[in-house]
């Protein structure tokens, strides 16, 4: 069973040859980010998240909303280096280092984060913003199902990311609540977490 709650980060680093055990297709469709980037490469989550994803989604079209779904998912450690390659020729390193994570440190490796598009009666639509109804649910809701909006507005300085409204991470139903309650990121949390064992001279 893999560690849902493990901290992926700039300081905290996957191993390049770590993929996860237990990837399944998700949300395929001939548009998605992924198959227009790589169509060898199909969105792909932790089978272990589905259960989870899957309440998620249909919770929000319950609320009636439109289809969320997972536009790019697991990504090989390679992979986020074409990406993070991309970026760089497009806008810079230092613009590039705020907006993608270097292989290695990007959550998309673990098969556990996902950034999210959505399916308007069967047509994709990439593009999100602030003011959609489903980008509001989700910061109030999907912590009720284990996920995370794990690059916050006004946490730029913490997570080294900008905001991403897009992006959620599954760290479990506990986990997500003790977060969303104390307004806090995974970041936090750990820091929170050694500076506690520090202090208690562990
Ligand atoms: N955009 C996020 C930080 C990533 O590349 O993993
Ligand atoms: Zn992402």
């Amino acid at each position: 069973m893999q560690d849902y709650t493990i901290l992926v980060n700039k300081e905290h680093l996957l191993s390049s040859d770590y993929v996860p055990e237990n990837l399944v297709i998700t949300d395929n469709n001939e548009n998605n980010f992924h198959n227009y980037k790589d169509a060898s490469l199909k969105p792909m989550v932790s089978a272990d998240i589905m259960p989870y994803l899957e309440a998620m989604q249909n919770a929000a079209l319950y609320a009636g909303l439109r289809r969320i779904i997972v536009d790019s998912g697991y990504r090989p450690y390679e992979y986020q280096k074409v990406i993070f390659d991309k970026f760089v020729a497009e806008v810079g390193l230092e613009e590039a280092k705020k907006a993608v994570a270097l292989p290695g440190s990007s959550e998309h490796q673990t098969g556990l984060a996902f950034d999210i598009a959505y399916m308007d009666n069967g047509v994709y639509i990439e593009n999100t913003s602030d003011s959609d109804p489903e980008i509001k649910w989700l910061k109030e809701n999907a912590h009720k199902f284990g996920f995370i909006l794990r690059y916050p507005l006004g946490k730029e300085e913490i997570t080294g990311y900008k905001y991403e409204r897009w992006h959620y991470r599954f760290v479990g139903v506990e986990m997500a609540t003790i977060l969303y309650d104390a307004g806090i990121t995974l970041d936090e949390y750990y820091e929170r977490v050694e500076q506690e064992n520090h202090s208690r001279g562990r």
